[in-house]
């Protein structure tokens, strides 16, 4: 353990993710940094989406532009769930419209075969120089967010060669051939779990592992498929003293399921109320979210009032990290997420007691 994790943190959002006592509710946006920002626009008719990841000095500027104009409480690294998966032998491309596509899928033993080792250090080094030089950049008030995507989300990629509806190639290997999974997993998880540890090293003051499709999974296929390998690989990012978000969507049977997975804060999409989650979930944890991302969309008044419903069903627990329950669509106003940063930050719920470490 480092000591970091006895000294109580001073950032609103580290402490919230501790579950310890805040000013005001911690918030911040999954996807904070993206196409419904015009100036993140601006660079991208400059650079596609893997030379904005690969050039840190590019990095940097595009995960600081939601800090300097919403004042979020929190900055995510800018990168992609998919970048391991590029010296594993992925050949991975962005398409606009169409999202990812990896035009080698891994079906078979011989796919599996051909993946390559990964040197964390060499081959993902740009990241961590990113999240380096952001260290050096972020004011001490706004934590730095590392993240990767969790083994079943990042193979379900690679297995069906881009994002997908039914995730069939996924599950056809799972029920006919889990021992190609299991094989898979032993590849996937150690560069994962690596990658995570070093982001940490880095410099990352939290890290969130992004499980967005494991609501495609039953229970029971989440439990003997997933949690098998997110356990042991939270367990070990835990050991740096850095906090860990699991976060996924349409998880909301899953939700016990996914705090046996050992994480401090779970993030839970829109489709359960906050109240709801917590009462399931027990007081141990922290939650994180969760705005469904059309609300703002909706009329001011309209995105008022259900931001102070996800405040409200919170009850100033300790341990509510204000988000959308997923990213930030690329058609977002600038305005309303700016007017949802505002309505949290006024909403100053929870006084801190004295000698507990909090900001003087
Ligand atoms: O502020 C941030 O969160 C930026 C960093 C970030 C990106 N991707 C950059 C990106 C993060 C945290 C991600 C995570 C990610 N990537 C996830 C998990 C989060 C989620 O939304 O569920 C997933 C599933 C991916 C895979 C991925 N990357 C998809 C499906 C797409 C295409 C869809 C889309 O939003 O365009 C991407 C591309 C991508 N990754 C963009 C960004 C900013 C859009 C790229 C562009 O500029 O063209």
């Amino acid at each position: 353990m480092k000591a970091d994790s006895l000294t109580p943190p001073r950032a609103r959002f580290l402490r919230a993710c501790r579950r310890l006592p805040v000013d005001r509710t911690p918030v911040w946006f999954m996807r904070q940094a993206g196409r419904y920002l015009p100036e993140y626009r601006a660079l991208r008719r400059r650079y596609s989406l893997l030379e904005l990841c690969r050039q840190p000095d590019l990095a940097v500027e595009v995960t600081l532009q939601p800090v300097r104009r919403l004042g979020v409480d929190a900055a995510i690294l800018f990168a992609d769930i998919l970048l391991p998966l590029i010296p594993m032998g992925a050949d991975l491309a962005f398409h606009p419209g169409r999202g990812p596509v990896i035009n080698n899928p891994l079906r078979e033993e011989a796919d599996l075969a051909r993946l390559r080792p990964v040197q964390v250090e060499e081959d993902l080094g740009y990241v961590l120089e990113t999240v380096r030089l952001l260290r050096r950049e972020l004011p001490a008030e706004v934590p730095l967010i590392g993240f990767a995507g969790a083994p079943f989300t990042v193979a379900s990629y690679l297995i069906e060669g881009g994002s997908s509806r039914y995730f069939l190639h996924t599950k056809q290997m799972l029920y006919r051939r889990p021992d190609l999974w299991r094989r898979l997993m032993g590849r996937l998880v150690p560069v994962l779990t690596e990658y995570l540890v070093a982001q940490a090293e880095a410099g990352a003051q939290a890290l969130q592992i992004f499980d967005s499709w494991a609501g495609a999974l039953s229970p029971q296929d989440y439990r003997a498929y997933v949690l098998p390998y997110l356990r042991p690989m939270i367990a070990r990012v835990r050991e740096t003293g850095v906090p860990v978000i699991l976060f996924g969507t349409v998880t909301a049977t899953l939700l016990e399921a996914m705090a046996e997975a050992g994480a401090d804060v779970i993030g839970v999409d829109w489709r359960v109320p906050l109240d709801v989650a917590w009462e399931r979930l027990g007081p141990d944890l922290a939650l994180q979210g969760n705005l469904d991302p059309a609300a703002l969309f909706a009329p001011p008044e309209e995105l008022a009032r259900r931001v102070e419903d996800v405040l409200r069903r919170a009850g100033g627990r300790p341990g509510h990290i204000f988000n959308l329950g997923h990213g930030v669509l690329p058609q977002t106003p600038v305005e309303a997420l700016q007017q949802v940063v505002d309505l949290v930050r006024r909403d100053a719920i929870v006084p801190i007691s004295p000698g507990d470490g909090g900001p003087a």
